[in-house]
C-alpha cells in the first residue's frame, strides 16, 4: 500500500465516523424534541378547508355524522377508544374516502389527558364534534361513577385541550336526559334543567364547564340537546351496531330488530301505568339523518364568544306501543310483547318544542315517519346480522 493510497483510507475513515457521530446527533435530538411526528396535511391548517375532531366517530351517531362531513369535503380526525364503537364503520368510511388528508383514525381513550394533548398539538383542528361518552340511562344508575368519569371529566379535559391549543368551535352531544321530567311539555330550551339519572346530570355538569368556560373566553359553542336517535344511513353503508353484551341496557330500536330477528325471544316493555295516552312512555324519535344535519348547520352557525342551545327532535311524542306498532310494520315480523315493571330512572314523556332550531338554523326534521325510518335501519340490521363483523 503506498503513501497515497494509506491517506485516502484514512480520509475515508474520519469521514464515516464524522457521518455516524452527525447521524447520532440527529437521531439524539429528534428523540428529545417532544413533538416527534411527521407533518401530514392533518398537522397543518389549510385555506378553505375546515379540520373536525369527531371524538366518538365509531359509534353509532358520531360515524353518520363523519360521513356527512366527509361528503361535505371536511376533513375528519375519529378518536375514540373502540370501548362501544366498531372499528368495521371506521374501515367503511376510509373505504368510502381513501384520498389523503380526508380521514384518519386515531385510537385513545379521552380519559387520559396526556393523549389528549398529544393528538391536539399533533393535529390542526379547527373545530370538535364531542360524540364520545358512555350512553345508557339504565347502565348510569347501576354505575354512576363510571358516567360522571366518562362524560363530565373527558368534556373537561377535551375543553381544556382545546383552549391550550386555541381550538375555538365546540359542537357538543347533549341530551333531553338533561331535563328530567318536566311538568310541561314541549320542552323549550330553557325549561328547568333537573335530570334524574346519572347519565343525565353527567351531561348537564359537561354542559355547565362549557358554558362557564366559554363566558370566559371566545369559544364559539353549540349544544345540542338530542331526544331519541333512531334510523341510519339511507344508503346503507353504515348502520347502528352496539356490542351484544349492552343489549340489556340497550335502546328501543335495537331490541325490536333483535326480536324481530328471533335473536331475543321478543320485546320487554317496561312500564304500562305511566300517566300517558296509552299507559307506555313516550318519547320523540329524530332520525339520525336529521340530527347529523343539525350539526352541519350548527357547525356552519357557530358564532365566536356565544353559546347555542338547542333542542333536536321532531315536536312529536310516540308512545312505546306505538313505536312497536310501526317496527312490527317495517320489519314485517310479529314480534311478541311481554309488558313489565317499570324501569328505575325512566320518565313518562318527553318531546320537544324544536322551533328555537327551526328559527336560528333554519332547521327542521324531514325524516318524521317512524315506520320508514325503522324501514331504512331494518334494511342494513338484515344486511348485517352479526352488525360490522359481518
Ligand atoms: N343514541 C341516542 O339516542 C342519544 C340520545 C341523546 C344523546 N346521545 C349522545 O350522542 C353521543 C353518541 O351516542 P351514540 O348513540 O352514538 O353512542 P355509541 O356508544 O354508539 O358511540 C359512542 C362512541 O364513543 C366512544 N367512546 C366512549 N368513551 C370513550 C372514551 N373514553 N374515549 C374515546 N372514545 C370513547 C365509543 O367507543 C363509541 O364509539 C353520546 O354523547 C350520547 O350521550 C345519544
Amino acid at each position: 500500500m503506498d503513501y497515497m493510497e494509506t491517506k485516502r483510507r484514512s480520509n475515508l475513515t474520519k469521514k464515516i465516523v464524522l457521518a455516524a457521530a452527525l447521524s447520532a446527533l440527529l437521531i439524539f435530538m429528534i428523540k428529545r424534541s417532544p413533538s416527534t411526528y411527521v407533518s401530514t396535511k392533518f398537522s397543518e391548517h389549510e385555506e378553505g378547508v375546515t379540520h373536525v375532531l369527531v371524538t366518538g366517530g365509531a359509534g353509532y351517531i358520531g360515524s353518520h355524522a363523519v360521513l356527512r362531513l366527509l361528503k361535505d369535503k371536511y376533513r375528519v380526525t375519529i378518536v375514540d377508544n373502540l370501548s362501544r364503537g366498531n372499528m368495521g364503520a371506521v374501515k367503511i368510511l376510509q373505504e368510502n374516502f381513501p384520498e389523503a388528508g380526508r380521514l384518519q383514525f386515531i385510537y385513545a381513550d379521552l380519559g387520559d389527558a396526556a393523549s389528549v394533548n398529544k393528538i391536539f398539538s399533533e393535529n390542526a383542528f379547527d373545530a370538535v364534534m364531542h360524540f364520545a361518552a358512555v350512553a345508557y340511562v339504565g347502565e348510569s344508575t347501576a354505575e354512576p361513577l363510571r358516567y360522571y368519569h366518562n362524560i363530565t371529566s373527558n368534556t373537561l379535559i377535551i375543553v381544556k385541550a382545546m383552549a391550550a391549543h386555541g381550538v375555538k368551535t365546540l359542537i357538543y352531544s347533549s341530551t333531553c336526559a338533561t331535563y328530567g321530567e318536566p311538568k310541561t311539555m314541549p320542552i323549550v330550551e330553557n325549561t328547568t334543567q333537573l335530570p334524574i339519572n346519572p347519565y343525565g346530570k353527567a351531561k348537564k355538569m359537561a354542559e355547565d364547564i362549557i358554558i362557564d368556560y366559554s363566558k370566559t373566553s371566545n369559544m364559539a359553542v353549540m349544544i345540542l340537546r338530542y331526544f331519541n336517535v333512531i334510523g341510519s344511513d339511507p344508503d346503507g353503508r353504515l348502520g347502528e351496531a352496539p356490542r351484544p353484551e349492552l343489549r340489556e341496557q340497550g335502546r328501543i330500536s335495537g331490541a325490536c330488530f333483535d326480536a324481530a330477528r328471533g335473536i331475543i325471544p321478543g320485546l320487554k316493555v317496561r312500564g304500562t301505568d305511566y300517566g300517558t295516552k296509552d299507559g307506555t312512555c313516550v318519547r320523540d324519535y329524530i332520525d339520525v339523518t336529521d340530527l347529523i344535519d343539525a350539526h352541519v348547520k350548527a357547525l356552519a352557525h357557530a358564532k365566536p364568544g356565544k353559546v347555542g342551545i338547542y333542542n333536536v327532535g321532531t315536536g312529536k311524542g310516540s308512545s312505546v306501543k306505538e313505536f312497536v306498532e310501526a317496527c312490527k310494520k317495517a320489519t314485517g315480523v310479529n314480534i311478541k310483547v311481554d309488558y313489565l315493571d317499570r324501569r328505575a330512572g325512566d320518565y313518562a314523556e318527553v318531546y320537544s318544542d324544536p322551533s328555537k332550531i327551526f328559527n336560528e338554523l333554519n332547521w327542521k326534521a324531514k325524516y318524521t315517519n317512524l315506520q320508514e325510518s325503522l324501514a331504512v335501519a331494518w334494511r342494513w340490521q338484515k344486511a348485517h346480522i352479526n352488525g360490522y363483523e359481518n
